[in-house]
């Protein structure tokens, strides 16, 4: 069994790096809404961001972040997505609203080509209404598994085989595991949005969690110090 550690990583972030590159993903969020800004829509679950549209003067901490040499050796360059959230209850409108996107899954970069995980940052509504659970399946489960080319979904809940769980706040950025079976409840009324970057497919998730515990990954960063 997985434990603690081995699924997820807190990163602690400097916090004024971190509300800098929340307010720019924000601001790159809304324009992609307002259809200023490229990007390819992902079904109903988001958006894939070319590289393009976010290496600009006008984002200085996501360019510092996404040009961080020892970062781009084991992150996905083609793999920058918003992703989204809907509420699951509560919802007066669609009550009997089927979410299986939501239900256990495996991300994929494509056919077969599943990264150990994702660097995530919340952007929209994350905090302790949203969970993310992992779970360990038996064999018998895992038979009801439908392969897809972008994702691979076990087509129930699948509540009692939950392993751990994590909400992630918007107080700190995130590595978290992507290749075991995983779910998401939103438990608020309110859409959450988080920025996800996928490891590299042939990059391990103790390469990539070993980089993110140095403690002088982002030493060079120059600080604002007007803003408070
Ligand atoms: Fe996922």
């Amino acid at each position: 069994m997985l434990s603690n550690g081995q699924l997820y990583l807190k990163l602690n972030l400097h916090p004024t790096f971190l509300a800098e590159l929340q307010s720019e993903l924000y601001r790159l969020f809304d324009g992609i809404i307002l259809k200023n800004i490229n990007a390819q829509k992902i079904d109903e679950i988001g958006f894939l961001v070319p590289i393009q549209s976010i290496l600009s003067k006008e984002y200085p901490t996501i360019y510092f972040l996404l040009n961080q040499k020892n970062l781009r050796s084991v992150m996905n360059e083609n793999f920058f997505r918003f992703l989204f959230t809907d509420p699951n209850q509560f919802d007066p409108d669609t009550p009997s609203k089927k979410l299986d996107r939501y239900y256990p899954h495996i991300d994929k970069n494509g056919p077969s080509k599943i990264p150990a995980g994702s660097l995530n940052i919340p952007v929209i509504n994350c905090d302790e209404n949203t969970i993310l659970n992992w779970h360990e399946l038996n064999e018998s489960e895992l038979k009801k598994v439908v392969h897809f080319d972008w994702v691979d979904i076990l087509y129930e809940t699948s509540e009692k085989s939950v392993v751990d769980s994590l909400s992630m706040n918007m107080d700190s950025a995130y590595l978290i595991r992507t290749d075991k079976f995983h779910s998401v409840v939103n438990q608020s009324r309110k859409k959450r949005v988080i920025f996800g970057w996928h490891i590299r497919p042939n990059i391990t998730w103790l390469k990539v969690k070993d980089l993110l515990l140095k403690k002088d990954l982002f030493q060079n960063y120059e600080f604002d110090n007007t803003i408070p």
